[in-house]
């Protein structure tokens, strides 16, 4: 049975950074926000700005999970709180979109996949949108069609600068609050699944070298906000257990497509790269061609060939095929972007549910955030032995 996506219903936990961007990417889908969840102050200032009925205050997420008039949970709360409000909104039998990553530790996330994979189990999925980044999906079209050969290696890197100076704060600095690994897990993570959405195949083993520049950085008294501007003057010192910075190589697996069989990749992973806000930067580079593609300019991806002269293709133009259909929906030269890949994702995802789970799932799985923080805990043991690890 198929129904409208306009009727699903949304709730959403978190109303920080990147809760609005996802109460704005339902809205322009047609779906119905019914109900927010935050601390009482900005869950109810979320709630007026953006009209939605029902508000939870004091972080009481299992009140939303109670409301009939929610079918679908996107959790966009800290990563301490994901695994807890991810089972029990599958317990409650909702829907879930989860941000990234899934949880703090693997032994945690493993009680997702098993609660996720039970008979009748809603639907639930990891917010890496950027597989929904028209780019990408081409990119993806092209190595699955065998148009740039055999793939012989990835190189990349995501750079931000906005822990730049040991002054600047967020949540994510502290392990305790989002995890011990940082950069790698906080934006690494979208790399190495862009990187893996790409090629049809995962990441199994990696070797990483991991940094801290800072060692002491300072903090306010509060919390804050992510991106917020806080006064120097207020702050107090703390030894940072976080790296800013990391390099990683990894070894994928075997794709089924055939052209993706132990690819190497290496990438730079920084949150210190000064200039650089939100550079996801990846090259994929085979016997018959290569394609490189930022975040940055994401309505473009340079095609390399040795013989032919290189080409820059457009989004919604003749370069790009028609295997993009359906995640774009402006025409060329109307640059799409970060909100559009939340928009696509969810788009893909509300589809699968409202058609009774007949559509394909392109969007990462329980099983998919589960194995980035496996590749996270490797990353970090690797970093200390100073060897290749399995994930
Ligand atoms: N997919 C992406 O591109 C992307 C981008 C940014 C952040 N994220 C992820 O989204 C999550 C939130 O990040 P952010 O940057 O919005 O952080 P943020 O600090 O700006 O916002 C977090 C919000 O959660 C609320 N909160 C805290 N504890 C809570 C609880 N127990 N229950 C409900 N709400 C609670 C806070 O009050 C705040 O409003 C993180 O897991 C992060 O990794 C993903």
């Amino acid at each position: 049975m198929s129904i409208a996506l306009h009727q699903l219903r949304a709730g959403v936990i978190g109303t920080g950074f990147i809760g609005p961007v996802h109460i704005e990417a339902l809205k322009r889908l047609g779906v119905q926000v019914m109900a927010i969840c935050g601390s009482t102050r900005n869950a109810r200032a979320t709630a007026d700005r953006w009209g939605i009925p029902e508000v939870y205050g004091d972080y009481d997420f299992r009140a939303l999970l109670r409301s009939p008039s929610v079918d679908v949970i996107h959790i966009t709360s800290p990563n301490k709180v994901h695994v807890e409000q991810s089972l029990a909104a599958l317990a409650a039998g909702k829907h879930v979109i989860c941000e990234k990553p899934l949880g703090m530790t693997a032994k945690d996330t493993a009680k997702v996949v098993a609660a996720a994979k039970r008979k009748n189990a809603p639907v639930f999925a990891v917010n890496y949108m950027c597989r929904f980044f028209p780019a990408v999906l081409q990119m993806r079209a092209l190595v699955a069609r065998g148009d740039l050969g055999q793939i012989i290696h990835v190189q990349g890197h995501f750079f931000q600068d906005w822990l730049l100076h040991a002054t600047d704060y967020n949540w994510r600095l502290l392990a305790s609050e989002g995890g011990k690994l940082r950069a790698v897990g906080d934006i690494g993570t979208h790399w190495i699944d862009a990187v893996s959405f790409i090629l049809g195949a995962r990441a199994e083993s990696v070797f990483a070298h991991l940094e801290t520049f800072h060692r002491t950085r300072y903090r306010p008294k509060g919390e804050v906000q992510t991106f917020a501007k806080i006064d120097p003057k207020t702050m107090v010192p703390y030894r940072c257990d976080t790296e800013d910075l990391g390099s990683v190589l990894l070894k994928f697996g075997k794709a089924r497509h055939g052209f993706v069989d132990g690819v190497h990749a290496n990438a730079s992973i920084s949150q210190v790269a000064a200039g650089w806000k939100c550079s996801l930067a990846l090259g994929i580079y085979g016997t018959k061609g290569s394609v490189r593609w930022d975040l940055q300019q994401p309505n473009e991806i340079l095609v390399g060939r040795r013989e032919e002269p290189n080409q820059v293709l457009q989004r919604a133009t003749a370069g790009f095929s028609k295997d993009v259909a359906g995640f774009t929906d402006y025409p060329g030269g109307h640059p799409e972007g970060f909100p559009d890949s939340h928009k696509m994702h969810y788009r893909a995802v509300y589809e699968h549910i409202a058609s009774g789970r007949r559509t394909p799932v392109l969007f990462a799985t329980a099983e998919d955030g589960h194995h980035e923080v496996k590749l996270c805990e490797a990353v970090l043991r690797s970093s200390r032995s100073r060897r290749w690890v399995k994930a």
